[in-house]
């Protein structure tokens, strides 16, 4: 993307400039860390580049689909079918089991249930969770949960991976394992993978890192 701007409207009146011009290129199956302090805007920059919010100047490109100039049907076709997202909270649905969780990808990119199921299920084995299939995310643990946030959103092959503090609710080895999915499964899919967060251990398993300052990005 190049040039990337966003700002907003602050409650108390004026303008708060959170992008001011964010440039940088990514690659299949590259892994690269954003970081910065609270509030500098890495949530922000994801959310633009996942077609969750529209920026107000800039160019931001997933392919050869021009995010900055889709329509609101088109950005949700990208959502959907290109795009994988890990939350700091696993945002599964509570009534699912962990395998119709994975599963919706697939289904609201209309593939048939059965090959959603077997995708789905393959998926799961991949991040060690074939023996949780069945499980409802609060009937798995907090690591259990983010691994299967990482099987959901890799399971439509997508072409980028958005993650947002994929590890800030658990413990360092559970975040570490969850770090090690991400990274192993977006490579072998060929997935790039943005990874916002303030640790410096899921930074350093990354491919390069970005820090986001006054609106813009430092580092290589
Ligand atoms: N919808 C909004 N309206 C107004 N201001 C907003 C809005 N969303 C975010 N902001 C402001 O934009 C700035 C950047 O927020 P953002 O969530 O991107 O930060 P962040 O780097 O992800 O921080 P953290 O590390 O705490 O998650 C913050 O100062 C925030 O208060
Ligand atoms: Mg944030």
């Amino acid at each position: 993307m190049s040039e990337l701007r966003k700002a907003y409207a602050s409650p108390g009146g004026g303008v708060l400039e959170v992008l001011r011009g964010v440039s940088f290129a990514l690659g299949a199956g590259e892994m690269l860390a954003v970081m910065g302090a609270s509030g500098a805007g890495k949530s922000t920059l994801l959310h633009l580049l996942g077609g969750l919010d529209v920026a107000d100047g800039g160019r931001a490109r997933l392919g050869e689909i021009e995010l900055t100039s889709a329509g609101g049907a088109e950005l949700a076709r990208v959502r959907n079918e290109q795009v994988g997202f890990v939350f700091q909270f696993h945002h599964l649905l509570p009534d699912l089991s962990a395998l119709e969780n994975v599963a919706l990808p697939l289904l609201v990119a209309r593939r048939k249930p059965r090959e959603a199921r077997a995708a789905a299920s393959a998926m799961l084995e991949a991040v060690g969770l074939s023996a949780r299939a069945s499980h409802r995310p609060g009937e798995l643990s907090g690591g259990e949960q983010q691994r299967a946030a990482v099987a959901r959103a890799l399971v439509h092959a997508p072409r980028l991976v958005l993650a947002d503090e994929p590890t800030g609710n658990l413990d360092a080895r559970a975040g570490a394992e969850v770090a090690a999915l991400l990274s192993t499964l977006a490579r072998t899919r060929g997935a790039a993978v943005i990874v916002a967060t303030h640790n410096e251990q899921l930074a350093a398993a990354c491919d390069r890192t970005l820090v986001l300052r006054d609106g813009r990005v430092f580092g290589s």
